[in-house]
């Protein structure tokens, strides 16, 4: 009830951005009151996807996916907002888009035909450490 105005990174991933989905998931960031701070389409250079990924080095899943995100453009999205980083995530849904719930992006617009699960339309930080973290990496400009 009494959340902290916080920031958070949230990138649309190249599926969503080749979909042109960038501007519906800023439709409901906006609908559902956060601020857009700072807003970039770029493609990830391998140097800021092994840091942006750090966490998941060494898993199965880690190289597919840094192959994935660097496939072409992301928009990049600093959001500010009371409880935005959990708030972001409620609103990004369940990591795989088959078991996102409908209401969610990943549960309204995540395709399940086979996809995998890298390809689920958005990132968004998961705590105030990982979004200090990830702020720098795709705007060193808000440190
Ligand atoms: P993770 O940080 O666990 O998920 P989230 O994006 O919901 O915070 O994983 C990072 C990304 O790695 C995730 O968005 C999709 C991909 N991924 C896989 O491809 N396979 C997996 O088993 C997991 C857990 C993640
Ligand atoms: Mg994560």
């Amino acid at each position: 009830m009494n959340e902290q105005i916080e920031r958070s990174l949230v990138l649309v991933k190249p599926d969503g951005y080749r979909r042109g989905l960038s501007g519906e998931v800023l439709r409901r960031i906006e609908a559902k009151g956060y601020t857009l701070v700072a807003l970039a389409v770029t493609t990830p250079t391998a140097e800021q996807l092994a840091t942006h990924y750090a966490e998941h080095e060494g898993k199965p899943f880690y190289e597919p996916l840094v192959e994935f995100m660097s496939s072409g453009p992301v928009t990049a999205v600093v959001i500010e907002g009371h409880g935005c980083i959990a708030g972001f995530r409620a609103l990004a849904g369940a990591t795989d888009p088959t078991a996102a719930l409908p209401g969610t992006i990943r549960g309204d617009l995540g395709r399940d035909w086979g996809l995998k699960v890298q390809q689920n339309i958005v990132h968004g930080s998961d705590s105030p450490e990982s979004s200090a973290r990830e702020i720098a990496i795709w705007f060193p400009e808000l440190g």
